[in-house]
């Protein structure tokens, strides 16, 4: 297995107006590897995974993408590229089925009798029930409303679809954050499973303890900058705290 970084960030700067949200951080993102990602408040977490996931752009620096630079002007680019997020309040449409909102942004055509596109709906479900299987999520029909789920299990959509679409990467931020304590559970197992599928995590939480039981490392931030750097047998919950 190669050891060289999935995703490297060199020397990024990100500012709001007035706020150094980012003074330079650079990182790398190893494959199969779960790092979580802590600090207080305003640490610049988010607006470290915004810009890896499309939401934001630096001000300065770089990101490499197994190698290449590359510029990820917006969300569509970063899944382009391997790069899912889960966020807290998750981009799944309420309104609409589990099944389409498997497929937002990619969705299946089939011809119509006239040769025209049109939804390919049973492709859709057919493809959907498969991938919540494959995330152990027990959900009664990919036609259910996502409305109509828990916050864990929309979590669980969201990693499913993740997932199916063979994602290289996966953010994480705060996706515990309002969740109860068994679903809590299930989204760390989520990201436990994570390495064996190829997949590098990226976990966000300030919950050290979330972040301790299913990560590999630990990637501590404070004002902007990163402030440990470590594996998770090399340092402690105490440790962190008091650099944060
Ligand atoms: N969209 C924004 N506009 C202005 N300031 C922002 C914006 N997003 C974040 N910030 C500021 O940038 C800093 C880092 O915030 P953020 O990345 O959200 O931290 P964290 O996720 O670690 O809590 C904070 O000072 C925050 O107030
Ligand atoms: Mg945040």
């Amino acid at each position: 297995m190669s050891d060289s970084p999935i995703i490297s960030v060199h020397n990024l700067h990100k500012w709001y107006s007035g706020v150094h949200a980012l003074k330079g951080v650079s990182l790398d993102f190893k494959p199969n590897e779960a790092v979580g990602l802590v600090g207080d408040n305003g640490a610049g977490k988010s607006t470290l995974i915004n810009i890896l996931s499309g939401l934001h752009t630096a001000d300065e620096g770089d990101v490499y993408v197994e190698g290449e630079k590359v510029s990820i002007a917006n969300p569509r680019d970063a899944m382009d590229l391997g790069i899912e997020t889960i966020y807290q309040y998750n981009s799944m449409v309420p309104i609409m089925s589990i099944a389409r909102n498997m497929f937002i942004g990619r969705e299946p055509l089939k011809m119509s009798i006239g040769g025209i596109g049109i939804l390919d709906e049973a492709k859709m479900r057919e493809q959907s029930v498969e991938a919540i299987a494959d995330v152990d999520l027990h959900l009664r029909s990919p036609d259910a409303l996502v409305g109509e789920l828990s916050g864990g299990q929309r979590q669980g959509v969201a990693i499913a679809r993740a997932m199916h679409f063979r994602s290289k990467v996966m953010i994480l931020d705060e996706p515990t954050n309002h969740l109860s304590v068994k679903e809590t559970t299930k989204v760390i197992g989520f990201v436990k499973s994570l390495r064996e599928q190829n997949v590098t995590g990226i976990f966000i939480s300030h919950n050290m303890h979330h972040v301790f039981a299913c990560c590999d490392r630990i990637v501590a931030m404070a004002l902007g900058e990163v402030v440990l750097d470590k594996p998770v047998a090399e340092t402690s919950i105490d440790e962190v705290h008091d650099l944060l």
